[in-house]
C-alpha cells in the first residue's frame, strides 16, 4: 500500500517537473546605459535535471551558455558576444553567472552597437535540455545628442544679476553617476546634474554643456546662455508697469476733470434754456400767465359786478316796486 502511494507520488512529481520545465528569468526587461558606462544584465536560470525517453528519466547537465545579440534563438553557430565554449569572446562582455542557475551579465565600456535585445541561451547534453527565453532584455543606449540642458526659466537671455539653474536631462536616470559642466569647452568646479548660476554678469555668456565624469566623450546638446548688462529685465517690468499705471491714473484723472468741467457748463446754459422753455412753449407756464391775467380782469368783474349788483339792486327796488303795485292793486281791489 506504502510503495504504491509512493509510486503515485514520483510519477506525479515526474509530471510537475516535465509540466515546470527550464526557464530563464531576465530580472529586467530593459535597461539604459550611457556610451562608455558600464551595465549589469541580471539574469537566473533554472535547467531541466532530466528528461524522460522511452518511460526512462534521462539526467540533463548544461554544457554550453551563450548570450547574443538581437537574434531570437541564438543557436548554433549565431554571431553571439558570449559563448562558453569560445576562449575568443570580446572581453567587454563579461559572463558574471555558472552554467547552474546563474546567468548574469556584464557589458563594460557600452558602444552604441550595444543598442539592442540581448538574450540567454543553455544547451543540455541533449537537446531536450536547449532552451532560449526570447523575451530577452532592451539595451538603450543613450550618446551625448540624447542629453538635453534645461533652463529653469526656459529661457536662455537674462540681464547681469538674474540667476538661473541648469538641468542635465536624459532618458536614463544619472543614479550614482557624476556629471560635470562645461562653458566653451572648459571645465567649471561645480558637478552634479544641476548647476545653479546665481547674480549672472556678461561673463557667464556662453555654450554650456554636461557630461559624464566617466567619460567626458559623452557629451549634452550645448545651449547657449546670453547675459546682457543692464538692470534685470525683472526690474524695467515693475518700473513698466508703475509708469504705465501712473499714465493710466493721470489720463483718468484728466478725463475726469474734463467731463466735470463739461458738465458744469452744460448745466449753467441748460438753466437759461429752461427759462426760455418756461416762457415760450411751457403750457402750464403759459396757463399760468392766462390766469394771472384773468386775475387782473376780475379786479375789472368786481367792479363790473358791483355795477350789476348796483343794477340788480336797481331791479329787486323795481320788483318791490311792482309787488307794490300788485299789493296796492290788491288793496285798490279790495
Ligand atoms: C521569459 O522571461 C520573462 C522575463 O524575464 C519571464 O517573465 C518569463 O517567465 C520567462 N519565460 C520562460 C519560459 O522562461
Ligand atoms: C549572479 O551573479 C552575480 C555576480 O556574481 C551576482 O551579483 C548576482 O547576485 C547573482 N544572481 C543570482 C540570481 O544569483
Ligand atoms: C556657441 O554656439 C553657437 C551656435 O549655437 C556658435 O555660433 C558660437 O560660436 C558658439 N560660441 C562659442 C564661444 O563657442
Amino acid at each position: 500500500m506504502r510503495l504504491y502511494d509512493e509510486k503515485i507520488l514520483w510519477s506525479f512529481m515526474l509530471l510537475l517537473a516535465g509540466a515546470a520545465g527550464q526557464n530563464t528569468q531576465y530580472l529586467i526587461g530593459s535597461t539604459c546605459a550611457f556610451g562608455g558606462s558600464t551595465v549589469t544584465l541580471p539574469c537566473s536560470f533554472t535547467p531541466s535535471s532530466y528528461f524522460i525517453e522511452g518511460g526512462q528519466k534521462i539526467p540533463l547537465k548544461i554544457v554550453r551558455v551563450v548570450w547574443c545579440k538581437n537574434h531570437l534563438i541564438c543557436h548554433g553557430s549565431t554571431p553571439s558576444v558570449y559563448d562558453s565554449n569560445l576562449t575568443t569572446n570580446d572581453p567587454r562582455y563579461e559572463y558574471l553567472g555558472d552554467k547552474q542557475r546563474n546567468c548574469t551579465l556584464q557589458i563594460k565600456s557600452v558602444a552604441s552597437s550595444d543598442d539592442a535585445t540581448f538574450r540567454f541561451r543553455m544547451e543540455a547534453n541533449n537537446s531536450e535540455g536547449h532552451f532560449t527565453n526570447q523575451t530577452g532584455v532592451n539595451v538603450m543606449v543613450v550618446g551625448g545628442t540624447q542629453m538635453r540642458i534645461m533652463s529653469s526659466s526656459g529661457v536662455t537671455e537674462f540681464r547681469s544679476g538674474q540667476s538661473v539653474s541648469l538641468q542635465c536631462r536624459s532618458v536614463c536616470s544619472f543614479y550614482h553617476l557624476e556629471i560635470t559642466w562645461m562653458r566653451d569647452g572648459h571645465a567649471l568646479s561645480e558637478t552634479g546634474p544641476a548647476l545653479q548660476l546665481s547674480s549672472l554678469t556678461t561673463k557667464d555668456s556662453g555654450n554650456y554643456t554636461c557630461a559624464l565624469k566617466t567619460n567626458i566623450g559623452t557629451q549634452s546638446v550645448p545651449i547657449r546662455l546670453q547675459v546682457e548688462e543692464g538692470p534685470p529685465l525683472d526690474l524695467f517690468l515693475i518700473l513698466g508697469a508703475v509708469f504705465g499705471f501712473l499714465l493710466v491714473l493721470i489720463i483718468l484723472v484728466l478725463v475726469f476733470i474734463l467731463i466735470k468741467r463739461k458738465r458744469a457748463a452744460a448745466a449753467a446754459g441748460h438753466q437759461t434754456e429752461l427759462r426760455e422753455d418756461m416762457h415760450s412753449n411751457f403750457l402750464p407756464a403759459e396757463d399760468a400767465g392766462q390766469q394771472r391775467t384773468e386775475s387782473s380782469q376780475e379786479d375789472g368783474d368786481v367792479s363790473y359786478a358791483s355795477v350789476q349788483f348796483r343794477h340788480k339792486k336797481h331791479k329787486r327796488q323795481v320788483e318791490e316796486a311792482a309787488d307794490s303795485i300788485i299789493y296796492s292793486s290788491v288793496a285798490t281791489k279790495r
